[in-house]
């Protein structure tokens, strides 16, 4: 695989007013928001939900590519048509998680390491058989009390780094995905200080292993204040200190950033989004890899009537795509 044809699917991900639905939840995350609306969290049932996000008529208008969690790339339409390839046919890129999730990290209370390098090599050379040609790894950074240590934030770039390194070898664009955690009553200067400090960490540990920025796409969190903070942030606010933390940290040769929601609204994820495009021009394609700003409304309705309100859920997860599509273009208006 060839850097060029890496630097092409990376470029096809962050393609003007399209971006990323992140449907990759974990069995045990898929769990919890099927319980929050009632759902039985049955194999069968997260088949059918991932179908019915995937199936949205006229989704690849604005949606480039899916990531779908392990289970999920082995499952296949009611039709019989994997995921992967149904997905290829319908114009948008199969993506796939690849981490194992996050792990105490030891010595570090309240600090996590992401897993999942083990094996790693010969699981991507799977994924990539079976489709996927994007590949995402998040690591966890949280704000407290003496956290993050400068050891929880190299312990994870480092992963990163070595994750990245693999993917490329195998042809698959990695998705670097370091969270700065919202939890918490920190301000934005804490969150901004934070996600700065690891961005240049992540970095230096990318160049470090040899990966190539070209065919590499970081998925970054916002900087915004804590959600229990007192003084909470304006939308311009929270899309300037973005825009700075980016631009101080992210090399302008990387082919474009996408956000996850974090646990942001529906509409703040989208107004955020927009105002920092509407501030452009800025050194790379700003768009989105959301999950849950992407996909809570439609899963509320479904879970009211599973075959009933079928259509109706799909039509609001084309709403939110056509949202954020147009705020990656800086041209959506509220309402
Ligand atoms: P949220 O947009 O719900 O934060 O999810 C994105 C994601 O993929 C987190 O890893």
């Amino acid at each position: 695989m060839s850097i060029e044809q890496l630097a092409e699917t990376a470029l096809a991900m962050v393609a003007p007013g399209k971006g990323i639905i992140a449907i990759d939840e974990s069995t045990g995350t898929i769990a919890k928001r099927f319980a929050g609306v009632g759902i039985e969290n049955t194999e069968e049932n997260r088949r059918a939900y991932r179908e019915l996000l995937l199936s949205t008529p006229k989704l690849n208008e604005y949606i480039s590519g899916a990531i779908l969690f392990d289970e999920t790339i082995r499952q296949s339409t009611k039709d019989g048509v994997p995921f992967a390839k149904f997905m290829s046919d319908n114009g948008m890129i199969p993506g796939i998680k690849v981490d194992k999730g996050t792990h105490a990290l030891a010595g570090f209370p309240g600090e996590v390491v992401t897993e999942g390098l083990d094996g790693l090599r010969a699981r991507l050379e799977e994924y990539y058989k079976l489709g996927a040609r994007f590949a995402k790894w998040r690591a966890v950074i949280n704000i407290g009390d003496d956290v993050p240590s400068g050891t929880c934030i190299e312990a994870n770039a480092h992963a990163l780094a070595r994750y990245a390194a693999l993917c490329q070898e195998q042809g698959l664009v990695p998705m670097v995905e370091p969270e700065v955690i919202m939890d918490g009553n920190h301000d934005i200067e804490t969150c901004y200080e934070v996600s700065e400090v690891t961005l240049r960490a992540l970095f230096d540990a990318l160049y470090n292993q040899n990966v190539a920025l070209e065919g590499t796409i970081l998925k970054a969190s916002m900087v915004l204040p804590g959600k229990d903070c007192d003084e909470q942030a304006s939308v311009d606010e929270v899309a300037e200190a973005t825009l700075m933390c980016l631009k101080s940290a992210v090399p302008a040769i990387l082919p474009g950033i996408v956000f996850l929601s974090g646990g942001q609204s529906d509409d703040d994820a989208t107004a955020h989004l927009d105002a920092m495009n509407r501030m452009g021009p800025n050194p790379w394609p700003l768009s989105f890899s959301y999950g849950r700003a992407m996909q809570s409304a439609a899963l509320k309705l479904w879970s009211q009537d599973l075959t009933g309100n079928y259509a109706s859920a799909q039509a609001t997860v084309y709403e939110r795509a056509k949202a954020n599509g147009l705020a990656a273009l800086g041209q959506w208006t509220r309402g």
